[in-house]
């Protein structure tokens, strides 16, 4: 009996679309299409209420009942008390994700056979908590997730395989509901990542609401009526919207007939140009968001020997005016933006390059530093690692205890760049028990080290005693399941009907 080939398959899980591609046997990626026929699958789940079937894709995003419909729920991924209710049952973000990862291996297997083993891509300024709950989501889903890998990383490694592009290299990735600006190096096949910079909240899905905001205020002005009449049918009309929002990336002026319960079918009649103005100001947002890349690595546009465009919203041509402005040249799309990041994470899945990564995060420990001025003390975030420091790194820190027999040194790991303690995430704790009736002042060190995978370890050293202590981060904050619970919760799904 032959040998099976081993199946690895990348997987863009995308706020929008999701897509799942594999290596062929002349080490080119392909795209596998869902058994829809389609390249990309929308991320968007139906409940039915019939026969329980959970709809993934296409014939979910035209169904019916937007109160049955979730949408764009990875961005929703860091956020462990979001639950959609539905029929009297709760579903998370992350089982919600489980039932779109579910339906692409399920179509896969049908297509070219079993997944071995699966590489995930997440937004570069996911936080720990929506990478693990990422994991969670491919785990439930019966997958076996080798990597969790950056998009503009797997997108970089595309664009480095099939267009040749090689040196210094800004990534633009404007997709549906994030924005992330990545510069790095590629030689050949090897990847430096250099800086990553990105806004959660700023993608297609942003102008969608921009645009039917504009489609009511136009249908208002052009037939005297109200479009909008409550949030239903505001969610109705979205999927006309992103219709509306393709058409004129390619047409100067649209007119739509755009129905309303109440009043039928009317005209509006919209241009490109209003359009884009509605969205100036998010898009100004990615200039400056492109500009502070740069400036972070002391580096001027001309010095960026290629700007590579990646997501479905770098279609837009106003998105690809302004960077041909702020660069004095066209930025370089390899035409399926929407497809490169799955196809560059089936590249990292077949065969592991050499890619080195940046912390896509400051840890710090939160520690009493007094005000220069005012010599008032308080509780702030000290960075041990500040972001886009090159992984894997180690980086110590020494602090002073700052009361007399203090016996229980307590370390509090915390992942975020502020300074002020609630606005960031504490992801973890170490207490280290010191001997007795010591004078406050003695001095404590604290390393924190990251490796490739994203894992963070943790020590604190005590000088005096010489005692320390070492723990590996593993982030159990809400939301991070148990694996019994995953066992239990990935039984469950499998029996859940998903087509
Ligand atoms: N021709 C077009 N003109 C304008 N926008 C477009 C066009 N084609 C696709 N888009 C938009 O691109 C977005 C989807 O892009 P993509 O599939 O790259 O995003 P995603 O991977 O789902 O999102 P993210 O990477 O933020 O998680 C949607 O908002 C879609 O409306
Ligand atoms: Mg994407």
């Amino acid at each position: 009996m032959a040998d099976r080939t081993a199946l690895h398959v990348g997987i863009d899980l995308g706020t929008s679309t999701s897509s799942l591609a594999h290596v062929r046997s002349d080490g080119n990626p392909e795209i596998v299409p869902n058994s829809d026929g389609e390249r990309l699958t929308p991320s968007v789940v139906f409940f039915d209420r019939y026969e329980g079937i959970k709809l993934v894709g296409s014939a979910a995003k035209d169904g019916g009942d937007p109160d049955r419909t979730v949408r764009h729920i990875k961005k929703k991924m860091d956020d462990p008390a979001f639950f959609v209710e539905i029929d009297g049952e709760k579903w998370t973000p992350t089982e919600i994700s489980a039932l779109i990862l579910a339906k692409l291996r399920k179509d896969c297997s049908k297509l070219i056979g079993q997944i071995d083993d699966v590489v995930i891509t997440v937004p570069a300024n996911f936080n720990e908590l929506a990478r693990k709950a990422t994991v969670t989501a491919g785990r439930l889903a019966g997958l076996s997730v080798k990597r969790i890998v950056n998009e503009p990383t797997a997108a970089a490694l595309y664009y480095a395989h099939t267009q040749s592009v090689q040196g210094r290299v800004l990534v633009y990735d404007l997709g549906g509901g994030t924005l992330d600006i990545t510069i790095l190096d590629i030689d050949r096949d090897n990847v430096d990542i250099l800086l990553s910079e990105g806004a959660r909240h700023l993608g297609g899905s942003d102008f969608d609401e921009i645009l039917i905001d504009l489609i009511g205020e136009k249908f208002r002005e052009q037939n005297g009526k109200d479009l909008i009449l409550d949030e239903h049918q505001r969610r109705r009309l979205l999927a006309a919207a992103e219709d509306t929002k393709k058409r004129l990336s390619k047409l100067n002026v649209v007119s739509e007939k755009i129905g309303s319960e109440d009043f039928g079918l009317a005209e509006v009649e919209l241009s490109r140009d209003s359009f884009e103005e509605a969205i100036r100001r998010l898009l100004t947002r990615t200039v400056m968001l492109v500009e502070q890349a740069l400036d972070n690595l002391g580096l001027q546009p001309n010095e960026i020997d290629h700007v590579v465009l990646v997501g479905g919203s770098t279609r837009i041509p106003k998105v690809q005016e302004l960077l041909t402005n702020q660069f004095g040249r066209p930025p370089i799309s390899c035409g399926n933006v929407d497809e490169c990041v799955a196809l560059g994470a089936a590249l990292f899945a077949q065969r592991a390059r050499r890619v080195s990564e940046v912390c896509n995060h400051s840890y710090g420990t939160l520690a009493l530093i007094e005000d220069a001025v005012t010599r008032e003390a308080s509780v702030q975030n000290s960075i041990v690692i500040p972001k886009n420091t090159p992984i894997p790194c180690s980086m110590s820190q020494t602090y002073m205890t700052s009361e007399d027999n203090e016996e229980l040194i307590e370390v509090e790991i915390t992942q975020g760049e502020d300074l002020d303690p609630r606005y960031v995430d504490i992801i973890g704790k170490i207490s280290l028990r010191v001997p007795p009736g010591r004078p406050a002042g003695c001095q404590v060190t604290v390393t924190y080290s990251y490796d490739e995978n994203q894992r963070v370890r943790a020590q604190v050293y005590d000088e005096e005693s010489g005692l320390r202590k070492d723990i590996s981060i593993e982030y159990k904050g809400d939301g991070v399941l148990p694996d019994e619970e995953i066992e239990r919760k990935s039984a469950y799904l499998k029996k859940v009907k998903i087509a």
